[in-house]
């Protein structure tokens, strides 16, 4: 084999073998490598995410893994006048960045909190919407963070998640939709391709 074909076929190896690792192990993107939440979301786009978030004026919305911002200010923007778009993060960084491009664009509807997905600090029943993208397969425990997101939802309410195929920690459709129901969530639609897609969850209604 030339030494070429094999340089290149280590690289793929190597490659093919950090992303294993990374599934295996699920863990918050590091700061210092945000350059992958800051270059275009293909599939996933804002245009997109407003389709299957339906935010409207007034509302109360959160944001899990807001990253630095790619989708918050865009959406806090949708629910002016009167709501208020909550952001939370378990890297300060991440929402130091946020409300930093908040402030030099003038959105002022962003409320942003430290915490893990797991344990959100919020009241029951608190938000008509919440959202989420490409950060799922982050958490360790996936299940906890649904059931949690179904808690701080008014009855009724919405959850999108978001998830693009090329993330070492992307979750698939058919992995939701089987962990929706245990969490009082149900999969209602999903809006792109399955390779780049936002899920809409409902919560059930109160009885
Ligand atoms: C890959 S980035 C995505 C950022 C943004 N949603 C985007 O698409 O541009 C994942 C984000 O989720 C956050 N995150 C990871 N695990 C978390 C957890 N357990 N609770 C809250 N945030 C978490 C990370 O700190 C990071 O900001």
């Amino acid at each position: 084999m030339r030494a070429r074909t094999r340089t290149v076929l280590l690289g793929a190896g190597a490659l093919g073998a950090g992303a294993l690792w990374w599934r295996a192990h699920p863990s918050a993107c590091p700061y210092g490598q945000r350059f992958w939440v800051e270059a275009p979301h293909p599939l996933i786009t804002r245009e997109r995410l407003r389709e299957a978030l339906d935010p409207q004026p007034g509302q109360t919305a959160l944001e899990v893994g807001p990253g630095t911002g790619y989708y918050s200010l865009a959406t806090a923007r949708l629910l002016e006048p009167g709501g208020t778009l909550h952001v939370l993060d378990v890297q300060q960084r991440m929402l130091d960045h946020t409300m930093r491009r908040a402030r030099e664009a003038g959105v002022v509807n962003i409320e942003p909190r430290r915490g893990d997905a797991t344990s959100l600090p919020y009241p029951d029943a608190t938000f008509d919407a919440a959202y989420l993208v490409a950060v799922l397969g982050e958490v360790p425990e996936q299940d906890v963070a649904l059931r949690e997101l179904a808690r701080v939802l008014k009855p009724g309410g919405r959850l999108v998640v978001g998830e693009l195929l090329g993330d070492p920690h992307m979750v698939t459709t058919q992995a939701l939709r089987a962990r929706a129901p245990g969490a009082g969530l149900r999969f209602a639609r999903r809006v792109g391709p399955p390779f780049g897609y936002f899920a809409v969850l409902g919560k059930a209604a109160a009885a």
